[in-house]
């Protein structure tokens, strides 16, 4: 009943606070969303992070953006309910790799995986960030919380943002690429600074939705 307020927003705070409103109706009811043609479910628990094309364009763009995954070991930093990985290995995917901090969304991304019969494809752990990642990828694609308005997250050295982005480079092949989304309701001037910082040289992919500025960061390489 929300997503109207959610389609209507014309700014970020508008954004934000329909976002939450839909977010906390769904505490209790399990749901189902599409991306690029396959289902996932997402757990009645708001902390799991949903990715309908509904509420929020991140992970729709992150797909748009990662195109063919064929043949592609690929790294799903914070995987929520496991959609991204699931795509990957519906299309393809060689092996791919699905961390999360958090349990709850572990055990969705794991019912999800199972559904789809992917076990042989999708692995899923436990990781703090790069903690328990031991390999390189071709691809790693990152939705990642960097802070919002109403949850500033100062970019420090021990934030989510600097720590994905001083040690992504121990994880990616060479000629591999990292796409990692962002929102204008974040801190994205300071993850354009950070990356500056980092030296590394993005590609900024921008789509204007719900009132809201997207963008996603591509780095080659
Ligand atoms: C915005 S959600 C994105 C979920 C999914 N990638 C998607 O696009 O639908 C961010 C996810 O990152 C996870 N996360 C937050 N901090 C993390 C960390 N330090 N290491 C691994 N995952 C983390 C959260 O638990 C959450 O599932």
């Amino acid at each position: 009943m929300f997503y109207e307020e959610i389609h209507k927003a014309q700014s970020d705070r508008e954004y934000m606070a329909a976002w939450r409103k839909v977010n906390l109706a769904r505490e209790g009811q399990d749901t189902f969303i599409t991306l690029n043609n396959c289902e996932a479910y997402v757990s009645g628990n708001p902390e799991v992070f949903s990715p309908d094309p509904a509420m929020t364009n991140a992970t729709q763009m992150l797909l748009n953006i990662a195109g063919d995954f064929t043949g592609k070991s690929v790294l799903d930093v914070g995987t929520g309910t496991g959609i991204i990985s699931i795509v990957a290995g519906k299309n393809n995917a060689r092996a791919v790799l699905a961390t999360d901090i958090h349990e709850p969304s572990l055990t969705c991304a794991r019912y999800n995986v199972e559904k789809h019969d992917l076990g042989n494809i999708v692995t899923i752990i436990k990781s703090d960030m790069f903690e328990n990642v031991k390999e390189r990828f071709d691809l790693i694609i990152a939705n990642l919380p960097f802070g919002d308005i109403y949850n500033h997250l100062d970019i420090d050295r021990n934030s989510v943002a600097y720590q994905f982005f001083a040690n992504v480079r121990n994880y990616i092949n060479e000629g591999g690429r990292i796409l990692v989304a962002s929102a204008s309701f974040g801190n994205v001037e300071e993850v354009r600074k950070l990356i500056g910082e980092m030296n590394l040289e993005p590609i900024e992919h921008k789509e204007k939705k719900f009132g809201v500025e997207w963008s996603v960061f591509e780095f080659c390489m």
